[in-house]
């Protein structure tokens, strides 16, 4: 029996540009977000036919890039780190995306939020330690029946199991993904709902 079966039928060919992507985040030991977390976050901002969306924390540009490759919106991408965001700009020229998808090269918790516009989607991708702080700073940004994605709320599973953590900076990380779950689902202006796709994905609707 193909335990999998069903995820099979989801598999897409691949995108070689995306592909080459991964690769090089791997290289740069950058993480990005898993394949099924990524399809998942385009299901939703396909079905929500969202227009715009911002990112924060971008990386490489990867999952920015593969929304403006498989959705009809446009992406603002905030990345902290030099080297990562001229990556992200240069790979956005290179497969023609520049005008879909803007890199801004700043820290997320500095930005004034008024500067960027509403959105229809926030998708959270930074310090997994600053969730609340991302959360609270861009909630004006987002439409109502807008929505945030926060990625990486199992941590590589060690949310679920604390006890396969050996270093303290890790469990008290652990702490604080524990405690934005939590306020996640007590913040009464949100409608959230938690899966196990990906590294552990929430989205939170804004009522
Ligand atoms: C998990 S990676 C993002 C991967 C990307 N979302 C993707 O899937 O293609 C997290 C990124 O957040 C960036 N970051 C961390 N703190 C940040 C901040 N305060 N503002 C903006 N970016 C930040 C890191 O430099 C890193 O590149």
């Amino acid at each position: 029996m193909d335990e999998h079966y069903l995820e099979h039928l989801n598999e897409t060919p691949e995108d070689s540009f995306l592909e080459s992507l991964r690769v090089y985040g791997a290289e740069l030991k950058v993480p990005l977000i898993q394949k099924d977390g990524l399809d998942f976050l385009i299901l939703l901002l396909k079905l929500s036919r969202a227009k715009r969306v911002l990112e924060i924390g971008s990386a490489i540009g990867y999952a920015a890039i593969a929304i403006a490759k498989f959705t009809e919106a446009s992406v603002v991408g905030i990345e902290i780190d030099d080297r990562l965001a001229n990556i992200a700009q240069e790979n956005c020229r290179e497969i023609g995306l520049s005008e879909r998808v803007q890199i801004i090269h700043d820290d997320a918790l500095k930005v004034d939020p008024k500067t960027l516009g509403a959105f229809d989607a926030i998708f959270i991708d930074a310090a997994k330690s600053q969730y609340i702080h991302y959360f609270v700073q861009y909630a004006d940004c987002l439409k109502t029946g807008g929505f945030f994605v926060s990625d990486n709320l199992l941590f590589r599973g060690h949310v679920e199991a604390p006890e396969t953590i050996i270093s303290r900076n890790r469990r008290q990380l652990v702490g604080k993904i524990k405690n934005y779950n939590t306020w996640l689902k007590e913040n009464p202006g949100f409608y959230t709902r938690f899966y196990e796709v990906g590294d552990g994905i929430a989205v939170s609707v804004k009522l």
